[in-house]
Formats: C-alpha cells, structure tokens, sequence
C-alpha cells in the first residue's frame, strides 16, 4: 500500500501484529488445538475408509481428471468434504505452528518441534495423494494412517513440553530448555513406563494389517492383503493381551512402591480407554466388523495413542508453567487435566 494512502489507522494495525507476541500460556492452547486437530483428521480420514468413499475422487488434488471438484455424488461429496475439512484444518495449523516463532521468549526445544509438524504435515497430505494414485493399495494406506499418528505424537509432545516452565533466558533473550527432568517413579518403574508406547506402536500396526486384510479397504475395488482375517485379528489381539499384561504390571508396580497420585491417575485413565477399546475390538470381530464400530475403534486408537504417550512423558517432571495470578490461578501442566478440561 503506497505510504500517501496509508490511513493512520491501517498503520496501528500493521504495527500492532507486527509486535504480536504469544505468551507461554497462549502457546500451550495453541499446542492443544494442534492435538485436537491431528486427532480430528484420523477420525474423518477414518469415515472416508468406512463409508467406502476412498476413491469417491480418483484424482488429487482435483476430485477427477475432468472435476475440480466433486460431482454431486454421495461418495464423490464425503472424499471431496473430507479434504475440504481436513485442507481447512492443515492449514490452520500450518499457520498455526510458526507462531513458535512469536512466542516470548523463544525456546529452541518447542521451535524444533512445532517445525517438525510444520514439514509433516504437507508430506501427510502428499501422502494422501498417494494413497488415492495408488488405488488405495493397502501399503499406502497403512503408511498414511501410522505417519498421522507420529504427526499426533509430535503434537503430544509439543503440547507436553510446553506445559513446563522456561530455562534461563541466554543472551539473546531466548529461554534455554527446561531444567533437567526429574524421574516421579523408580528407574525399573521408567524403563517399563517408557515401554508402553513402543507396545501400542506393535498392536496399533498390527490392526493396520487386520484393517489391509478386513472388509473395509475405503472402495469395492480396493486391493486386500491375501491373509486370514482370523489369523491376523488373533495375532493382533494378542499383541492387545501383551500390551494390557505390560500396562497391568508397570501400574501394579508403581501402586505398591507409592508412586505420586497424578501418574496412578493417568495410569488409571490409560487402563479405561484400553479396556475401553479391547471391549470394541472383541465386540466389532464377533459383529462381522460393522463401519460404525470400526469408526469407534480408531478415534479409541488415536485416544489410546495420545494417552500411553502422556502417560510415558509424565513419568519424570520439571518446574511447571504457572498462570499469572491475575490470568488463572492453578497450574496447567497436567496434560490429562487439560486434555480433559481445557481452560
Ligand atoms: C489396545 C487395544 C487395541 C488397539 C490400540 C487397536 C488398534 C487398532 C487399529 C489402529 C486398527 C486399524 C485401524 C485402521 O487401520 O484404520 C485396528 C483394527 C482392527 N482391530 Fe484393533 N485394537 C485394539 C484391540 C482389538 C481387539 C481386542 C480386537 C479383537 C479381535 C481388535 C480387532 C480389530 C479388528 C477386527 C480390526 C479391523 C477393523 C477393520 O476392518 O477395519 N482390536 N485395531
């Protein structure tokens, strides 16, 4: 805008996002809303698979080699809308990410994160393009949902780590890195907590199977593993038994030693939604795998997912970020407080 036209007003504008700064409070809703949002697009992603509309566009990013956008047709609409929804999402929180740069003072642990989403995320949607050239070929399709949920745990961590108190500010006015962590639990205690989330790493992959071989590949056309369904939903609810007896037995540990009352509580949260989504898992494979409850046992996936990852990251502690008296009055570092109750 040429200076002369430039009205006093404009000017105040300008200047005033130019001097936008984020607060450490602000940042950490930001990092909330980046976890939500990661886990709202498994779960549309997820309706696209179960109402078969995978290949409602056969292109990308056009809906088809002829439509920009969908044609009004029922399967068309859901895989179109989806990438509306999830395309608005992305790029909210593409916007979003960078504003580590404007949080004051800076820190160099939660800017590498929030750049990690940043690059994640178009390769997630590039990847979803794949999927569609490649037919939905089960492979794609796998890569695609296991790369969101790393994404979800960039933003666990991102939200978790903003949760703790800013180091020392350096020279150039950027806080160092929390101080050292210091362990809640005992060291065997760490170690077994620190398992759980590579176990629900091997069950969640196994059900990625179970779904590549099951009756919802996302198309009629959509190729499938050439397994039994049987088999690979035994394998995978085994691997569910190794993980409950795992989780079982850090608890059962931490119990008897006293372990502080906000790691029993995540624990006792993570036993719910595992118990939760195992209830699902045995009640989908005896109903013939209905969409709907499919649909349930992934958004309880991703939740079991952000919770066993919560869980891990909660067993050692760091001075925590307080609220201004005059903003709120209670600490925010407990991410299942929050994730259940947002302020
Ligand atoms: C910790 C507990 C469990 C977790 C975290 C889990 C996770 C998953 C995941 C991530 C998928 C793939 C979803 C997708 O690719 O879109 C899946 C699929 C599946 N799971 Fe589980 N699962 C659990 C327990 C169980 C149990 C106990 C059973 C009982 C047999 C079960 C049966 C199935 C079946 C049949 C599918 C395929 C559904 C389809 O056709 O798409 N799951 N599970």
């Amino acid at each position: 805008m040429p200076a002369a036209s430039r009205t006093p007003s404009d000017d105040n504008w300008v200047r005033r996002l130019a001097a936008y700064r984020l607060s450490p409070l602000a940042f950490r809703r930001v990092s909330l809303f980046a976890v939500w949002s990661l886990g709202f697009i498994i779960v549309t992603g997820a309706a696209v698979r179960l109402t078969g509309s995978g290949l409602g566009c056969t292109d990308w990013p056009a809906c088809t080699h002829n439509d920009l956008v969908s044609p009004w047709q029922y399967h068309a609409l859901v895989e179109f809308g989806n990438r509306i929804v999830t395309g608005v999402v992305s790029v909210v929180l593409l916007a979003a990410v960078p504003l580590s740069a404007l949080r004051r003072p800076r820190r160099s642990d939660l800017t590498w994160l929030s750049w990690g989403l940043f690059a994640g995320l178009p390769a997630e949607i590039v990847l979803g393009g794949e999927v569609v050239r490649h037919n939905l070929d089960p492979p794609y399709v796998m890569a695609h949902f296991l790369f969101s949920l790393v994404l979800l745990a960039l933003g666990v961590a991102l939200y978790h780590r903003s949760g703790f108190e800013d180091g020392p500010l350096d020279g150039r006015g950027r806080a160092r890195r929390p101080g050292t962590p210091s362990p809640l639990v005992s060291r065997a205690q760490l170690i077994l907590g620190r398992l759980l989330p590579p176990a629900a790493g091997v069950v969640i992959f196994l059900g990625t199977i179970v779904t590549s071989t099951g009756p919802h590949g996302g198309a009629p056309t959509a190729p499938r593993f050439h397994l039994s369904l049987h088999d690979v939903a035994k394998l995978h609810s085994s691997a569910v038994w190794g993980f409950l007896g795992l989780s079982v037995f850090t608890l059962w540990r931490m119990y008897r030693s006293g372990a502080p009352a906000e790691v029993m509580r995540r624990g006792e949260t993570l036993m719910v939604v595992l118990v939760c989504q195992g209830a699902v898992g045995y009640l989908q494979y005896f109903s013939g795998v209905p969409a709907w409850l499919v649909e349930i046992h992934v958004t309880l996936a991703a939740t079991l997912w952000v919770f066993v990852l919560l869980f891990a990251l909660g067993l050692t502690t760091r001075p925590v970020l307080v609220a201004p008296a005059n903003v709120a009055s209670r600490p925010v570092a407990d991410p299942v407080d929050t994730l259940l109750a947002p302020a």
